[in-house]
């Protein structure tokens, strides 16, 4: 059974070396080349940079997605930028929020081609995985449709993450985050024309409780 949305204030993550936000219309000066520049590291393994959509209506796309996403619960959609720079770094989406009874989402991730290669991916998604895992005043009891405040999380349980078992650094990432594997699912996602195998990877949140609200 599915208990109703919870929707958050998109939150600003601080790293050393990054700061976390939604995506904004703002963003498209430094996310569109970086879009471009970085389609040959991405269409290999995503099927939005492989779909033949331009950078510029790919960030359109995902703009949208993120706006309804937050706007409806379904989704929380983070863009990472340099935080001395203010350069694109990558992004991270919870998506395909599952309540009721498992309190899961899958998670996603990428980094630009500048950035691959310096941990960078690890310090975005390791935010973004501790804030999914944070607590709402849903979780503590108080009822709430929509909660006014940055400070809390959707309180998830578990994510997993559909990678490519060729994706070697994906994996690599993965596992340094405390993901583990859980099999693999076949024929998943169709990229670049093929149908391609997913290895299924989970973090599981041991500290959560079930909802004392009840689904
Ligand atoms: C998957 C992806 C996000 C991984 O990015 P990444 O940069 O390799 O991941 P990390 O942030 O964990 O960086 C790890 C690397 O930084 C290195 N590193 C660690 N600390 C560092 C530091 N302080 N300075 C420089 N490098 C450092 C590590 O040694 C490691 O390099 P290695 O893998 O060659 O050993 C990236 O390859 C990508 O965007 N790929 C395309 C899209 C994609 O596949 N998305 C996932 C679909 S499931």
């Amino acid at each position: 059974m599915q208990t109703p949305a919870v929707v958050l204030t998109p939150p600003t993550l601080r790293t050393s070396r990054l700061v976390i936000t939604e995506l904004r219309a703002e963003h498209a000066s430094v996310a569109i080349p970086a879009f471009a520049a970085s389609h040959i590291l991405w269409s290999r393994y995503l099927a939005s940079a492989a779909g033949g959509d331009s950078p510029q209506v790919q960030f359109e796309k995902r703009l949208e997605r993120s706006i309804r996403g937050w706007a409806d619960g379904s989704r929380y959609s983070f863009l990472a930028l340099d935080a001395s720079t203010g350069a694109f770094v990558g992004d991270c989406n919870l998506g395909d929020i599952v309540r009721g009874n498992t309190w899961e989402a899958s998670i996603g991730w990428r980094v630009s081609i500048d950035a691959e290669g310096r941990s960078l991916a690890f310090e975005l998604v390791q935010a973004v995985c501790a804030w999914a895992f944070q607590p709402s005043s849903h979780a503590s009891g108080v009822a709430s449709h929509a909660i006014p405040r940055s400070d809390v999380g959707p309180n998830l349980h578990r994510l997993s993450a559909a990678i490519m078992p060729d994706n070697a650094r994906s994996i690599r990432l993965a596992e340094r985050l405390g993901f583990a594997f859980e099999g693999t699912k076949r024929a998943l996602i169709h990229i670049g024309g093929v149908w391609h195998d997913h290895h299924i990877y989970g973090l599981v949140n041991h500290a959560w409780t079930p909802n004392p609200v009840g689904p």
